[in-house]
């Protein structure tokens, strides 16, 4: 089955990485989500694409040279001016205490964002939230940085690890593998049906990010991707349903 997650929750139609956009993926009946998380000044698992601020808040400058309670105090409406005054960064604890109580399992795709800032200590600050609210099972960590996933297994071998990349990995089912991981999360562009085939043989599943093109989509449906990272995870589910 084809398992569709909201990116960023529903980044195509709600404010990316907030709250406002995940209960959306959710309430529109996506299968997962996924976010981005790097560490503050005070080491908290805050939730926001980008290394800084600028482009999707009013604040500025680097989301590490900042305290966490800075950050949510920040406006995260970006260029939805509806959700003005509305929408804020999120502690990744407040996301995963709202899903640990959510009456629907969604999975949720924590991605961590440290291929370009290492953040010492990322992966067990977030994998103690993620066993504290008890989601080990709907969890999946994902990164560019492999080495990361590495040791994220090294921490909790029972969560699963999935390896992003863009591209030029030869045979990435049989490197995932070797990393211990169970998924590979490619871009979208370098995914062909024989990708997905031998991950398959190899046990690997593959989820290709981010897919907002109906063609795309049906394509992965008729491929039995595992499932795919969307913005628009409303139109992703009536394609799915119409295809039935
Ligand atoms: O996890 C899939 C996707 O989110 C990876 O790229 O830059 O959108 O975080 P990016
Ligand atoms: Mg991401």
């Amino acid at each position: 089955m084809t398992l569709i997650f909201g990116h960023r929750g529903s980044a195509g139609t709600r404010p990316e990485n907030t709250m406002i956009s995940f209960k959306e993926a959710v309430r529109l009946g996506a299968d997962g989500i996924e976010l981005d998380v790097h560490l503050s000044k005070d080491q908290i698992p805050v939730v926001i694409h980008d290394e800084t601020l600028d482009r999707t808040t009013n604040g500025s400058g680097f989301v590490k040279d900042y305290s966490a309670d800075e950050l949510v105090h920040l406006d995260a409406s970006w260029k939805f001016d509806e959700y003005r005054g509305e929408a804020n960064i999120p502690l990744l604890e407040e996301v995963l205490k709202w899903a640990s109580e959510s009456a629907v399992p969604f999975i949720i795709n924590i991605e961590l964002k440290n291929n370009v800032i290492e953040y010492s200590g990322l992966e067990e600050k977030v994998i103690s939230l993620v066993k504290h609210f008890e989601l080990d099972d709907r969890v999946i960590l994902s990164s560019f940085n492999h080495s990361s996933m590495v040791l994220a297994l090294k921490t909790e071998p029972k969560i699963e690890t999935a390896l992003l990349y863009t591209d030029g990995i030869y045979k990435p089912y049989e490197y995932a593998r070797r990393a211990g991981a169970r998924s590979i999360h490619p871009l979208m562009r370098t995914v062909k049906n024989e990708l997905i085939d031998l991950s398959r043989e190899n046990s690997i599943s593959v989820r290709p990010f981010t897919v907002n093109d109906d063609k795309e989509m049906h394509m992965l449906f008729e491929w039995e991707s595992d499932g795919f990272f969307t913005d628009y995870p409303g139109k992703a589910i009536e394609i799915k349903k119409s295809i039935k």
